[in-house]
């Protein structure tokens, strides 16, 4: 490009983007939304750009497909799917995708319909419109979601929806204007299409999470550098669209929104609080420019002189897609209320849904895309801007009205109550301060009170308007209110007691887990008695996959450190539940004085938490009677990471204060990252198995010297498993012995007709499955782990082995069978 036209296009972009700062103070004072703002504006300038000299550089400027396409969009789609609440749109994926995908279809065989009916349109041209006009732009929605505090649900619903339908158009789009330039509708096009239609979407969607993944691992290697994590988060953006979309031919908005979703779920625990408020105000900051600019642009781009031509099709075009919507919204919503177990979607939430679907940049982008001999290709530009500017100016302009007729602008109750005590609590604590002036002595008394007065005035107000308020909500809800309290100062906890290094990310994430799991149960009116454990879904992939590698190689290295990782995390968890459920106690008091509940209320709460606590101390007991030196060792680690977090504070300090040069800062910024993650890997080498606690505890190793031993320890193969995991399955067919080291488990028998029951406990030096082996008859019982164990595992060929080198092996295990047979009323072997 020559010198003089990128002077041209910086200072056309640099004036957009001056506008737009303008734009956004000056509509602030109107009731006219942002974007509506925007794209009249741009129609004002595009139109004094054709007179206006110095306006020129504007003309340069224009919205070519590929600039919305390959620029804007990426950013935008990422932003949106990176700030989107996973759990909430995995709870509401039926009617998001069932408007993304069957009413987008629907809209748009509605659309295309029509318009073949009442316009010289052919059908083709018109579902290709109707294609291409059919995906919602929801931006100018959301900010006034935003501004108004809808319900997070509505935002979900309207974003969610977006963001698929917009690969569904595209893909759509595509498919139709295939099959135009094929002059033909061949047989089989139909099931062709939706199989490629379901390749591109979901591959889309893979392509982006492998992506996404990837990044979030590359990130680790670049920790606590906010540049180069908000550098690389862009990467990802812009290459999950390019690699789907021109490489691999998959849904390039999918693979975005894939790679949005994953890098925001991960990267909520994966990024330090400092790079994830850099990220969002990097993106949100990269959303803002593409959005202004794109608003901008489709004013200045819209000649509203070239729409007059087609101005009743463009009346027509616009009755369509509402009609089209409606149709959509109405028809499609209440089916999925119907068939999934979701909570419903409501009239209100639907008529939003409807009046919200505003059409955008996509629109245009496709319709601009279009190629320049297709025959009515003026015309459906030309009805593409009218629909495009109609939905955002009127939809934009009377979204807040109706949002405020249906009430959905109101703040709940609860909403309001939360308010207040927040109020309340910062009035008490300015109160507070004031006082503390008064007894300093540095003002004068009569000022001091003065102020104070006030204070005490505005308090008592605020206390009268709480007191009204509660009186309108009934037990049940101050109850939930509570609770919901009680949930989210447990969820904080987790999330402080991580960002000290105290716990690690994947016990983090179970636990946040749990907490909103039990939200969900509170939501559904029952009160969530029990701190249920829940591994996130990869985690649970995880553990199944390498249960069948452990099947596959015994002796892998691999299977053994996840089981002790896995064993060390259920410490952890059980050590931060215990934590989180002390302090939750604590503050439940507190609560319930500010929210004002009965003291029954309350006093349940408290419970249900001391419950809790006392059930994970049985095991956290359990685990430091069976493995000491583990508890030690994490014990060590915990009090070294606070002692870390003590050191890692003050050498920020030094250095936002200047005491020490940013290089010096840096070196002990390394440092302390060392330490962090050798001190991590600490409790769990405490947690390797020592043969040695087999020659001292197992009886009939004790006659084994040390040298011997060492062959012996050879076949062993050392099983860690965790408390509640079956070792043996009662009915299987039994090849091996297992040796107990450390822990305790339970023996539970079946017997036909009656409930299993648990007929020994087997303690560390005692072994089990000796049975299977001497009668080759299946496993006599079902062996389960009671607390955390190591086992040791020996296949019978080297059992047989051992009880040639040790006659003492051969009698302890015919005299155990011959025992645990007489109790279990089982045939003796010489039988
Ligand atoms: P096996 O039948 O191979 O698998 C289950 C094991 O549980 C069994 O070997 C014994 O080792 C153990 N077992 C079965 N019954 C008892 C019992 N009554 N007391 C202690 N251990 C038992």
């Amino acid at each position: 490009m020559e010198h003089g036209g990128v002077v041209t296009i910086v200072v056309a972009v640099i004036g957009l983007l001056l506008v737009a700062a303008a734009a956004a103070i000056g509509l602030k004072r109107t009731n006219l939304p942002y974007t509506v703002g925007l794209v009249l504006l741009g129609l004002v300038l595009g139109a004094l750009a054709e007179g206006v000299e110095w306006l020129g550089p504007l003309q340069e400027l224009t919205l070519s497909p590929e600039i919305i396409l390959f620029i804007f969009l990426p950013t935008l789609i990422f932003e949106s799917a990176f700030n989107l609440d996973a759990r909430l749109l995995s709870q509401n994926m039926a009617p998001v995708l069932t408007l993304a995908v069957p009413g987008l279809l629907l809209s748009t065989a509605i659309v295309g319909g029509l318009l073949a009916l009442v316009t010289p349109l052919p059908l083709g041209s018109a579902l290709l419109f109707g294609a291409l006009i059919s995906a919602t732009d929801p931006v100018a929605v959301i900010a006034l979601f935003k501004e108004l505090g809808a319900p997070k649900r509505l935002t979900i619903l309207v974003e969610g929806e977006s963001l698929f339908n917009d690969a569904t158009a595209i893909v759509l789009f595509r498919l139709i204007l295939m099959v135009l330039a094929g002059g033909v509708l061949a047989a089989g096009t139909l099931g062709r299409g939706v199989v490629e239609f379901l390749v591109v979407f979901v591959g889309g969607l893979v392509v982006g999470a492998i992506i996404g993944y990837l990044m979030i691992r590359t990130i680790a290697l670049a920790r606590d550098e906010p540049l180069v994590e908000v550098t690389l988060s862009t990467v990802v953006a812009y290459a999950a669209f390019i690699v789907a979309d021109h490489y691999l031919h998959v849904s390039g908005v999918m693979a975005t929104v894939g790679a949005g979703l994953v890098v925001g779920t991960l990267g909520s625990t994966r990024f330090t609080p400092e790079v994830r408020t850099y990220l969002h105000q990097f993106w949100e900051y990269a959303a803002f420019v593409a959005n202004s600019l794109i608003f901008l642009l489709v004013g200045i781009t819209v000649k509203p002189g070239g729409l007059m031509e087609y101005f009743g099709a463009i009346g027509w075009a616009i009755l369509a897609v509402a009609l089209a919507r409606a149709a959509t919204v109405f028809g499609l919503v209440p089916a999925v209320n119907r068939l999934s177990r979701a909570e419903a979607v409501d009239r209100r939430n639907q008529t939003v849904l409807f009046w919200g679907g505003l059409r955008g940049a996509v629109a245009l982008a496709l319709v601009l895309s279009i190629p320049a001999d297709f025959p009515q290709r003026g015309m459906l530009v030309a009805l593409a801007t009218g629909v495009v500017l109609f939905t955002i100016v009127t939809g934009g302009v009377t979204m807040k009205p109706l949002m405020h007729r249906l009430g959905l602008d109101r703040p709940t109750l609860v909403e309001r109550l939360g308010r207040l005590q927040a109020v309340l609590a910062a009035k008490r604590a300015a109160f507070a301060r004031v006082e503390q002036l008064g007894t300093a002595g540095h003002f004068s008394n009569r000022l001091v009170t003065d102020v104070g007065n006030q204070y005490l005035g505005e308090m008592t107000e605020v206390d009268q308007e709480l007191g009204a308020l509660r009186s309108e909500l009934e037990t049940d809800e101050m109850r939930r209110v509570l609770w919901s309290e009680a949930l989210t100062v447990e969820r904080h906890r987790y999330r402080e007691m991580f960002d000290r290094g105290l716990i690690s990310e994947p016990v983090l994430r179970e636990l946040e887990l749990s907490v909103d799991l039990r939200r969900d149960q509170l939501k559904r009116g029952e009160i969530p008695r029990e701190i249920v454990a829940a591994a996130p879904i990869e985690v649970r992939f995880g553990a199944r996959f390498l249960g069948l590698f452990g099947k596959l190689f015994p002796r892998s290295r691999i299977v053994h450190r996840h089981r002790l990782r896995a064993l060390a995390a259920r410490y952890e968890r059980d050590t931060a539940v215990l934590d989180a459920c002390e302090h939750v106690k604590t503050e439940v008091t507190q609560l319930a004085d500010l929210t004002g509940v009965e003291a029954s209320v309350a006093d349940e709460c408290r419970e249900v938490y001391e419950n809790q606590a006392g059930d994970v101390m049985v095991r956290i007991d359990g685990v430091a009677e069976h493995f000491p030196e583990y508890v030690q060792a994490a014990q060590r680690q915990t009090v070294q990471r606070i002692a870390l977090d003590g050191e890692a504070d003050a050498i920020e300090q030094l250095a936002s204060t200047g005491a020490i040069p940013p290089s010096v800062a840096k070196d002990a910024r390394h440092a302390v990252e060392v330490e962090e993650r050798r001190l991590a890997r600490q409790p769990i080498a405490a947690l390797e198995p020592r043969p040695e606690d087999l020659l001292a505890r197992v009886p009939f190793f004790q006659d084994l010297e040390a040298t011997n031993f060492q062959s012996v320890a050879n076949l062993l193969i050392p099983r860690t498993v965790l408390a509640g995991d079956t070792v043996i399955r009662q009915g299987e067919r039994g090849t091996s012995l297992f040796l107990i080291a450390r822990g305790v488990v339970a023996v539970i028998v079946a017997l036909p007709g009656r409930p299993p029951k648990r007929v020994a406990s087997l303690h560390a030096g005692e072994f089990f499955g000796e049975m299977a082996l001497l009668t080759q008859a299946p496993r006599s019982a079902t062996v389960q782990a009671m607390t955390g164990c190591q086992l040791y595992e020996l296949s019978g060929e080297d059992v047989n082995r051992l009880c040639d080198r040790l006659p003492a092996v051969r009698v302890a295990l015919m005299q155990a069978y011959e025992e645990r047979r007489r109790s279990g009323q089982r045939p003796s072997l010489s039988s």
